[in-house]
């Protein structure tokens, strides 16, 4: 079994010390296998955002597999933006990983952020492609996990619902290929049915939406995080929401692997 804690939308910049100070507590006493950062560490792109991210992160579990999001591409200045977009985002974290690799678990995380638009963004083609081509290499056996910022599927009872540029296009090319479990953040909302969902084609895979962690850019839904738990054939999703100066398990839901196809276990 493996435990993965899904941590995104930290938007250092705007944390809130306490809520910070309780995740990394509660991170550090669930000890999990792999901690996976579903972007948005930072606020504007500042330096000094970005620099409280990675002391953050320094203290936090590891191995990290570390994405950015859209608020980590500088905004205003364009050169940066546009010439140098991921900079400061690679700087700031020298160590993280793209990619974690054990005997149950093999998990790649890419970026989503573009340039060219503020809020939304898009996987190429190219790394459609690549990360099929990733899977294929490893050994069948193990449980295979994306990791991004944009969500993949739009929010179920949001209206308009934007999501992440050419999720078609990545859920086709897994069309009778596997992909497992996908995770994201970027919506800030994550409650309910949003939390964890399998759309059964064309790819078969295991929806997995984060909150806001740290920020107090919570919207409606308070501050939370996913724990992961990942077993042959089983994947739990855990929210766990900040209450009185702690995070404590809010809801739940488990998937199981039955002749190749990800269901929903009703509880
Ligand atoms: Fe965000
Ligand atoms: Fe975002």
């Amino acid at each position: 079994m493996r435990t993965l804690a899904q941590v995104s939308d930290l938007h250092f910049g705007a944390e809130d010390p306490l809520v910070a100070k309780a995740l990394l507590a509660d991170l550090k006493s669930l000890a999990p296998d792999l901690l996976v950062v579903c972007g948005d560490l930072t606020q504007r792109a500042r330096t000094r955002e970005f620099v409280a991210a990675a002391k953050y992160l320094a203290e936090a579990p590891s191995p990290q597999i570390v994405v950015p999001g859209n608020h980590d591409i500088p905004l205003y200045n364009l050169y940066r933006r546009f010439r140098k977009p991921l900079r400061k985002f690679s700087r700031a974290f020298p160590d993280a990983r793209t990619e974690y690799v054990d005997d149950e678990i093999a998990v790649v995380g890419l970026n989503t952020a573009r340039s060219l638009t503020i809020k939304g963004g898009r996987i190429s083609v190219r790394q459609i492609f690549a990360l099929r081509k990733k899977f294929e290499e490893f050994p069948d056996d193990l449980t295979y996990v994306l990791a991004v910022h944009h969500n993949i599927l739009p929010h179920p009872r949001a209206r308009g619902g934007g999501k992440l540029g050419r999720a078609e296009r990545l859920l086709k090319a897994f069309a009778g290929k596997r992909l497992d479990l996908a995770l994201a953040g970027h919506l800030h909302r994550s409650a309910g049915e949003a939390l964890a969902r399998v759309v059964p084609e064309p790819a078969n895979t295991v929806f997995g939406l984060s909150g806001v962690s740290i920020s107090d850019r919570t919207r409606r839904e308070g501050n939370s995080y996913n724990l992961v738990r990942v077993e042959r054939g089983e994947i739990e999703i855990e929210r766990r929401v900040y209450r009185a100066s702690r995070f404590i398990r809010a809801e739940s839901r488990r998937f199981t692997n039955q002749a190749g196809r990800w269901r929903l276990l009703r509880e």
